[in-house]
Protein backbone atom coordinates (compact mmCIF):
# COMPACT_ATOMS: atom_id res chain seq x y z
CA UNK A 1 0.00 0.00 0.00
CA UNK A 2 1.73 3.03 -1.09
CA UNK A 3 1.31 6.07 1.73
CA UNK A 4 0.34 9.62 1.31
CA UNK A 5 3.02 12.19 1.99
CA UNK A 6 0.81 14.98 4.11
CA UNK A 7 2.02 18.18 4.94
CA UNK A 8 2.87 17.75 8.56
CA UNK A 9 5.33 14.69 7.59
CA UNK A 10 6.63 16.83 4.96
CA UNK A 11 8.26 19.42 6.54
CA UNK A 12 12.16 18.84 5.95
CA UNK A 13 15.05 20.07 8.53
CA UNK A 14 16.14 23.41 8.34
CA UNK A 15 19.90 24.15 6.83
CA UNK A 16 21.14 26.63 9.59
CA UNK A 17 20.20 24.92 12.94
CA UNK A 18 19.91 20.88 13.43
CA UNK A 19 17.56 19.28 15.60
CA UNK A 20 16.77 15.82 15.20
CA UNK A 21 16.15 13.44 18.43
CA UNK A 22 20.02 12.37 18.31
CA UNK A 23 21.41 15.79 17.39
CA UNK A 24 20.92 19.70 17.89
CA UNK A 25 23.22 21.87 16.96
CA UNK A 26 22.50 25.81 16.50
CA UNK A 27 23.56 28.41 13.89
CA UNK A 28 27.55 29.23 14.43
CA UNK A 29 27.55 27.83 17.94
CA UNK A 30 25.11 30.28 18.65
CA UNK A 31 21.57 29.89 20.25
CA UNK A 32 19.01 27.59 19.35
CA UNK A 33 16.54 30.13 17.29
CA UNK A 34 13.04 28.42 19.01
CA UNK A 35 10.74 30.65 17.02
CA UNK A 36 12.01 29.13 13.32
CA UNK A 37 11.88 25.50 15.47
CA UNK A 38 8.18 26.05 16.00
CA UNK A 39 7.56 27.79 12.52
CA UNK A 40 9.79 24.77 10.70
CA UNK A 41 8.15 21.78 12.80
CA UNK A 42 4.88 23.22 12.48
CA UNK A 43 3.71 23.63 16.05
CA UNK A 44 2.19 26.53 18.31
CA UNK A 45 3.89 28.50 20.83
CA UNK A 46 1.84 28.15 24.53
CA UNK A 47 0.26 31.82 24.66
CA UNK A 48 -0.30 33.10 28.25
CA UNK A 49 -4.30 32.56 27.85
CA UNK A 50 -3.21 29.22 27.44
CA UNK A 51 -1.36 29.25 30.72
CA UNK A 52 -4.11 30.81 32.82
CA UNK A 53 -6.82 28.63 31.66
CA UNK A 54 -4.57 25.77 32.84
CA UNK A 55 -4.73 26.78 36.16
CA UNK A 56 -8.47 27.90 35.97
CA UNK A 57 -9.12 23.99 34.87
CA UNK A 58 -6.85 22.37 37.31
CA UNK A 59 -7.74 24.81 40.45
CA UNK A 60 -3.83 24.88 41.17
CA UNK A 61 -1.01 27.49 40.37
CA UNK A 62 0.85 26.41 36.92
CA UNK A 63 4.10 24.88 37.41
CA UNK A 64 6.88 27.08 36.77
CA UNK A 65 7.92 25.36 33.87
CA UNK A 66 4.68 26.71 32.27
CA UNK A 67 4.28 30.22 33.74
CA UNK A 68 8.34 30.64 32.73
CA UNK A 69 7.88 29.40 29.10
CA UNK A 70 9.94 26.23 29.40
CA UNK A 71 7.46 24.20 28.08
CA UNK A 72 6.91 26.91 25.49
CA UNK A 73 5.29 24.89 22.77
CA UNK A 74 2.97 22.83 21.51
CA UNK A 75 0.75 20.42 19.45
CA UNK A 76 -3.21 20.42 20.28
CA UNK A 77 -2.74 20.91 24.03
CA UNK A 78 -6.25 23.59 23.54
CA UNK A 79 -8.05 20.13 22.25
CA UNK A 80 -6.97 18.55 25.63
CA UNK A 81 -7.75 21.33 27.61
CA UNK A 82 -11.35 21.35 26.21
CA UNK A 83 -11.50 17.51 26.38
CA UNK A 84 -10.66 17.31 30.30
CA UNK A 85 -13.56 20.61 30.88
CA UNK A 86 -15.98 18.37 29.02
CA UNK A 87 -15.36 15.90 31.49
CA UNK A 88 -13.52 13.56 28.83
CA UNK A 89 -10.44 11.74 29.56
CA UNK A 90 -6.73 11.51 28.51
CA UNK A 91 -3.73 9.89 29.41
CA UNK A 92 -0.07 11.36 29.54
CA UNK A 93 3.00 9.68 27.69
CA UNK A 94 6.76 10.30 28.39
CA UNK A 95 10.01 8.34 28.06
CA UNK A 96 13.37 7.95 28.21
CA UNK A 97 16.07 6.36 26.54
CA UNK A 98 18.74 4.49 28.77
CA UNK A 99 22.03 5.63 27.64
CA UNK A 100 23.56 5.90 30.82
CA UNK A 101 23.79 5.54 34.35
CA UNK A 102 22.33 8.37 35.77
CA UNK A 103 20.42 11.64 34.83
CA UNK A 104 21.25 14.99 34.64
CA UNK A 105 19.19 17.65 35.40
CA UNK A 106 17.94 18.64 31.79
CA UNK A 107 16.73 14.79 32.01
CA UNK A 108 14.38 15.43 34.73
CA UNK A 109 13.01 18.49 33.15
CA UNK A 110 10.45 16.38 31.43
CA UNK A 111 9.75 14.23 34.21
CA UNK A 112 9.40 16.90 36.99
CA UNK A 113 6.92 18.59 34.87
CA UNK A 114 5.37 15.34 34.15
CA UNK A 115 4.56 14.45 37.77
CA UNK A 116 3.05 18.03 38.03
CA UNK A 117 0.61 17.32 35.18
CA UNK A 118 -0.36 13.78 36.40
CA UNK A 119 -0.88 15.52 40.06
CA UNK A 120 -2.94 18.78 38.48
CA UNK A 121 -5.26 16.52 35.95
CA UNK A 122 -5.13 13.19 37.95
CA UNK A 123 -4.48 11.03 34.82
CA UNK A 124 -2.96 8.46 34.38
CA UNK A 125 0.98 8.00 33.11
CA UNK A 126 2.74 5.26 31.30
CA UNK A 127 6.58 5.76 30.54
CA UNK A 128 8.02 4.08 27.77
CA UNK A 129 11.53 3.04 28.39
CA UNK A 130 13.81 2.74 25.21
CA UNK A 131 16.73 0.17 25.71
CA UNK A 132 15.94 -0.92 22.23
CA UNK A 133 16.69 2.75 20.81
CA UNK A 134 19.84 2.98 22.63
CA UNK A 135 21.03 -0.31 21.88
CA UNK A 136 20.69 1.00 18.07
CA UNK A 137 21.58 3.80 18.22
CA UNK A 138 24.88 3.75 21.15
CA UNK A 139 27.74 1.16 20.83
CA UNK A 140 26.44 -0.10 24.37
CA UNK A 141 25.02 -4.53 24.78
CA UNK A 142 22.00 -5.14 24.69
CA UNK A 143 22.09 -6.32 28.22
CA UNK A 144 23.72 -3.25 29.60
CA UNK A 145 20.70 -1.11 27.75
CA UNK A 146 18.23 -3.41 29.74
CA UNK A 147 20.41 -2.93 33.09
CA UNK A 148 20.49 1.04 32.36
CA UNK A 149 16.59 0.92 32.04
CA UNK A 150 16.63 -0.14 35.07
CA UNK A 151 18.48 2.05 36.66
CA UNK A 152 17.03 5.00 35.02
CA UNK A 153 13.35 3.82 36.64
CA UNK A 154 14.77 4.28 39.98
CA UNK A 155 15.33 8.01 39.12
CA UNK A 156 12.02 8.48 37.19
CA UNK A 157 10.61 6.80 40.50
CA UNK A 158 12.37 9.45 42.76
CA UNK A 159 10.23 12.49 40.68
CA UNK A 160 7.40 11.26 43.09
CA UNK A 161 5.09 9.57 40.46
CA UNK A 162 1.60 7.77 41.67
CA UNK A 163 2.28 4.06 41.26
CA UNK A 164 -1.77 4.20 40.87
CA UNK A 165 -1.91 5.90 38.09
CA UNK A 166 1.75 5.17 36.40
CA UNK A 167 2.84 2.22 34.28
CA UNK A 168 6.73 2.23 33.43
CA UNK A 169 7.61 -0.23 30.81
CA UNK A 170 10.62 -0.95 28.78
CA UNK A 171 10.42 -1.94 25.16
CA UNK A 172 12.25 -5.03 25.39
CA UNK A 173 10.07 -6.79 27.84
CA UNK A 174 6.75 -4.83 26.96
CA UNK A 175 6.35 -5.15 23.38
CA UNK A 176 4.31 -7.70 22.27
CA UNK A 177 0.70 -8.16 21.99
CA UNK A 178 -1.77 -5.03 20.91
CA UNK A 179 1.43 -2.94 21.52
CA UNK A 180 3.01 -4.95 18.00
CA UNK A 181 -0.12 -4.82 16.42
CA UNK A 182 -0.42 -1.29 16.36
CA UNK A 183 3.80 -0.86 15.69
CA UNK A 184 2.66 -2.77 12.63
CA UNK A 185 -0.09 -1.22 11.53
CA UNK A 186 2.03 2.52 12.02
CA UNK A 187 4.72 0.73 10.13
CA UNK A 188 2.30 0.18 6.82
CA UNK A 189 1.80 3.94 6.92
CA UNK A 190 4.85 5.03 6.67
CA UNK A 191 7.37 4.98 3.34
CA UNK A 192 11.11 4.50 3.39
CA UNK A 193 11.23 8.32 2.09
CA UNK A 194 9.15 9.69 4.70
CA UNK A 195 11.27 8.43 7.60
CA UNK A 196 14.57 9.42 5.51
CA UNK A 197 13.56 13.03 5.63
CA UNK A 198 12.03 13.20 8.98
CA UNK A 199 14.28 11.34 11.07
CA UNK A 200 17.69 11.93 8.44
CA UNK A 201 18.21 8.36 7.92
CA UNK A 202 20.32 7.39 5.10
CA UNK A 203 21.00 4.38 2.76
CA UNK A 204 24.31 3.54 4.98
CA UNK A 205 21.88 3.07 8.06
CA UNK A 206 20.96 -0.67 9.27
CA UNK A 207 17.66 -1.16 9.17
CA UNK A 208 17.34 -1.36 12.98
CA UNK A 209 17.21 2.45 12.60
CA UNK A 210 14.71 2.74 10.35
CA UNK A 211 11.70 0.14 12.31
CA UNK A 212 12.29 1.91 15.65
CA UNK A 213 9.93 4.73 14.76
CA UNK A 214 7.07 2.72 15.31
CA UNK A 215 8.24 1.88 18.87
CA UNK A 216 8.27 5.41 20.13
CA UNK A 217 5.10 5.87 18.34
CA UNK A 218 2.79 3.09 19.55
CA UNK A 219 2.47 4.32 23.25
CA UNK A 220 0.22 7.37 21.69
CA UNK A 221 -2.13 5.18 21.56
CA UNK A 222 -4.72 3.63 23.95
CA UNK A 223 -5.28 0.28 22.54
CA UNK A 224 -1.44 -0.53 23.25
CA UNK A 225 -2.43 -0.92 26.90
CA UNK A 226 -5.04 -2.99 26.91
CA UNK A 227 -4.36 -3.72 30.54
CA UNK A 228 -5.12 -0.22 31.77
CA UNK A 229 -7.55 1.19 28.83
CA UNK A 230 -9.71 -1.84 28.47
CA UNK A 231 -10.81 -3.25 25.17
CA UNK A 232 -10.64 -0.64 21.98
CA UNK A 233 -14.43 -0.17 22.05
CA UNK A 234 -13.85 1.61 25.66
CA UNK A 235 -10.58 2.96 25.14
CA UNK A 236 -10.34 4.56 21.24
CA UNK A 237 -12.17 7.85 22.54
CA UNK A 238 -9.16 8.41 25.49
CA UNK A 239 -6.77 11.11 24.39
CA UNK A 240 -3.17 11.30 24.91
CA UNK A 241 -0.64 13.96 25.44
CA UNK A 242 3.14 13.88 25.75
CA UNK A 243 5.02 15.79 27.34
CA UNK A 244 9.04 15.77 26.23
CA UNK A 245 11.51 18.17 24.65
CA UNK A 246 11.00 19.89 21.33
CA UNK A 247 13.95 17.38 19.85
CA UNK A 248 11.20 14.04 20.16
CA UNK A 249 8.59 16.24 17.92
CA UNK A 250 9.73 14.12 14.51
CA UNK A 251 8.94 10.87 16.07
CA UNK A 252 5.11 12.62 17.13
CA UNK A 253 4.66 14.33 13.67
CA UNK A 254 5.01 11.27 12.18
CA UNK A 255 2.66 9.80 14.70
CA UNK A 256 0.35 12.12 14.08
CA UNK A 257 0.14 11.95 10.38
CA UNK A 258 -0.50 8.24 10.47
CA UNK A 259 -3.06 8.40 13.74
CA UNK A 260 -6.46 8.99 11.90
CA UNK A 261 -5.25 6.81 8.67
CA UNK A 262 -5.26 4.00 11.49
CA UNK A 263 -8.28 4.95 13.46
CA UNK A 264 -6.85 6.83 16.66
CA UNK A 265 -7.07 10.45 17.43
CA UNK A 266 -3.58 12.39 17.22
CA UNK A 267 -1.43 12.76 20.03
CA UNK A 268 -1.20 16.15 21.81
CA UNK A 269 2.13 17.50 22.66
CA UNK A 270 3.53 19.87 24.91
CA UNK A 271 7.10 20.80 24.36
CA UNK A 272 9.99 22.13 26.06
CA UNK A 273 13.20 23.86 25.30
CA UNK A 274 16.69 21.98 26.06
CA UNK A 275 18.33 22.26 29.18
CA UNK A 276 21.25 24.79 28.37
CA UNK A 277 25.17 22.91 29.04
CA UNK A 278 27.24 24.69 31.52
CA UNK A 279 29.05 26.35 28.88
CA UNK A 280 26.27 27.87 27.03
CA UNK A 281 23.41 27.73 25.03
CA UNK A 282 24.48 26.33 22.16
CA UNK A 283 22.79 23.16 22.29
CA UNK A 284 21.36 20.73 24.77
CA UNK A 285 23.16 18.72 27.83
CA UNK A 286 25.61 16.33 26.47
CA UNK A 287 25.88 12.87 28.19
CA UNK A 288 29.34 12.51 26.54
CA UNK A 289 31.30 15.52 28.27
CA UNK A 290 30.62 15.20 32.08
CA UNK A 291 31.84 18.82 32.89
CA UNK A 292 29.04 20.11 30.57
CA UNK A 293 26.35 18.76 32.97
CA UNK A 294 25.21 18.80 36.54
CA UNK A 295 24.11 15.05 37.42
CA UNK A 296 21.38 13.83 39.75
CA UNK A 297 24.62 11.74 41.59
CA UNK A 298 26.73 14.40 42.00
CA UNK A 299 28.21 15.66 45.38
CA UNK A 300 28.03 18.74 46.84
CA UNK A 301 31.21 19.49 46.31
CA UNK A 302 31.07 18.44 42.45
CA UNK A 303 28.52 20.88 41.79
CA UNK A 304 30.07 24.09 43.80
CA UNK A 305 33.16 23.08 41.68
CA UNK A 306 31.62 22.74 38.18
CA UNK A 307 29.07 25.84 38.76
CA UNK A 308 31.86 28.09 39.94
CA UNK A 309 34.77 26.57 36.64
CA UNK A 310 32.05 26.06 33.81
CA UNK A 311 29.38 28.07 34.44
CA UNK A 312 29.05 29.97 31.27
CA UNK A 313 29.10 33.90 32.84
CA UNK A 314 27.48 37.16 31.70
CA UNK A 315 29.05 39.11 34.10
CA UNK A 316 32.06 41.49 33.62
CA UNK A 317 35.89 40.92 33.64
CA UNK A 318 36.50 42.64 36.67
CA UNK A 319 33.87 43.38 39.93
CA UNK A 320 34.53 47.05 38.92
CA UNK A 321 33.07 47.00 35.69
CA UNK A 322 30.23 44.67 37.05
CA UNK A 323 28.90 47.29 39.47
CA UNK A 324 29.10 49.93 36.78
CA UNK A 325 27.70 48.03 33.34
CA UNK A 326 25.87 45.62 35.02
CA UNK A 327 25.31 41.57 33.52
CA UNK A 328 24.14 40.24 30.26
CA UNK A 329 21.53 38.15 31.66
CA UNK A 330 20.43 36.85 28.36
CA UNK A 331 23.43 34.43 27.86
CA UNK A 332 24.46 33.59 31.98
CA UNK A 333 23.99 30.05 32.22
CA UNK A 334 23.78 30.54 35.96
CA UNK A 335 20.43 32.55 35.53
CA UNK A 336 19.39 30.52 33.25
CA UNK A 337 19.25 27.33 35.49
CA UNK A 338 17.62 29.50 38.28
CA UNK A 339 14.93 30.18 36.30
CA UNK A 340 14.49 26.97 35.52
CA UNK A 341 14.81 26.04 39.34
CA UNK A 342 14.15 28.63 41.17
CA UNK A 343 11.01 28.39 42.49
CA UNK A 344 9.84 31.90 44.26
CA UNK A 345 9.09 34.43 41.29
CA UNK A 346 9.92 37.41 42.83
CA UNK A 347 13.46 36.07 44.63
CA UNK A 348 13.98 34.95 41.02
CA UNK A 349 13.15 38.28 39.40
CA UNK A 350 15.41 40.23 42.46
CA UNK A 351 18.17 37.89 41.15
CA UNK A 352 18.15 38.72 37.92
CA UNK A 353 17.37 42.95 38.26
CA UNK A 354 20.28 42.85 40.72
CA UNK A 355 23.08 40.95 38.63
CA UNK A 356 21.80 43.11 35.89
CA UNK A 357 22.30 46.28 37.39
CA UNK A 358 25.68 45.70 38.94
CA UNK A 359 24.55 45.07 42.44
CA UNK A 360 25.39 41.70 42.08
CA UNK A 361 28.85 40.00 41.09
CA UNK A 362 28.79 36.76 39.05
CA UNK A 363 29.97 34.73 42.36
CA UNK A 364 27.30 35.44 44.33
CA UNK A 365 24.70 34.80 41.50
CA UNK A 366 26.68 31.44 41.39
CA UNK A 367 26.23 30.78 44.83
CA UNK A 368 22.79 31.34 45.19
CA UNK A 369 22.64 28.62 42.24
CA UNK A 370 24.88 25.88 44.23
CA UNK A 371 22.66 26.35 47.05
CA UNK A 372 19.68 25.77 45.09
CA UNK A 373 21.05 22.59 42.87
CA UNK A 374 22.18 21.25 46.13
CA UNK A 375 18.88 20.97 47.70
CA UNK A 376 17.88 19.66 44.89
CA UNK A 377 20.59 16.88 43.94
CA UNK A 378 20.34 16.12 47.72
CA UNK A 379 16.26 15.82 47.79
CA UNK A 380 16.42 13.79 44.79
CA UNK A 381 19.27 11.05 46.34
CA UNK A 382 17.14 10.92 49.18
CA UNK A 383 14.10 10.04 47.21
CA UNK A 384 16.35 7.82 45.08
CA UNK A 385 18.15 6.14 47.97
CA UNK A 386 14.62 5.21 49.35
CA UNK A 387 13.11 3.07 45.70
CA UNK A 388 13.52 -0.83 46.12
CA UNK A 389 13.57 -3.04 43.63
CA UNK A 390 10.45 -4.26 45.01
CA UNK A 391 9.08 -0.85 43.66
CA UNK A 392 10.65 -1.10 40.70
CA UNK A 393 8.51 -4.42 39.44
CA UNK A 394 5.63 -2.96 41.35
CA UNK A 395 5.68 0.57 38.67
CA UNK A 396 6.73 -2.18 35.71
CA UNK A 397 4.30 -4.91 36.41
CA UNK A 398 1.87 -5.03 33.48
CA UNK A 399 -1.44 -4.70 35.42
CA UNK A 400 -4.91 -2.83 35.73
CA UNK A 401 -4.48 0.79 36.91
CA UNK A 402 -8.05 0.54 39.19
CA UNK A 403 -9.17 4.60 40.46
CA UNK A 404 -6.26 5.81 37.64
CA UNK A 405 -9.05 8.81 36.46
CA UNK A 406 -10.34 9.09 40.75
N1 LIG B 1 13.59 8.79 22.51
C1 LIG B 1 13.58 9.31 23.86
C2 LIG B 1 15.05 9.47 24.35
O1 LIG B 1 15.98 9.11 23.72
C3 LIG B 1 12.83 8.44 24.82
C4 LIG B 1 11.33 8.49 24.63
C5 LIG B 1 10.53 7.44 24.24
C6 LIG B 1 10.47 9.60 24.84
N2 LIG B 1 9.23 7.83 24.20
C7 LIG B 1 9.17 9.14 24.55
C8 LIG B 1 10.68 10.91 25.26
C9 LIG B 1 8.08 9.99 24.68
C10 LIG B 1 9.59 11.76 25.35
C11 LIG B 1 8.30 11.31 25.07
O2 LIG B 1 15.25 9.99 25.43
Amino acid sequence: MAAAVSSEVEIKEVEEQLVTPWEVEAKDGGKIDYNKLIKDFGCQKVEPEMVARVEKLTGKPAHPFLRRGVFFAHREFDKILDAFEKGDKFYLYTGRGPSSESLHLGHLVPFMFTKYLQDAFKVPLVIQLTDDEKFLWKNIKLEETRRLARENAKDIIACGFDINRTFIFSDFDYVGGEFYRNMVRIGKCVTLNQVKSIFGFVNEDHIGKVMFPPVQAAPSFPTSFPQIFGDEKKSKKIRCLIPCAIDQDPYFRMTRDVAPRIGFQKPALIEALFFPALQGESGKMSASNPNSAIYVTDTPKQIKLKVNKYAFSGGRDTAEEQRQFGANIEVDVSIKYLSFFENDDEELERIKQEYKTGKLLTGEVKKLLIDVLTKMVEGHRQARAAVTEEMVDAFMAVRPLPGMFD
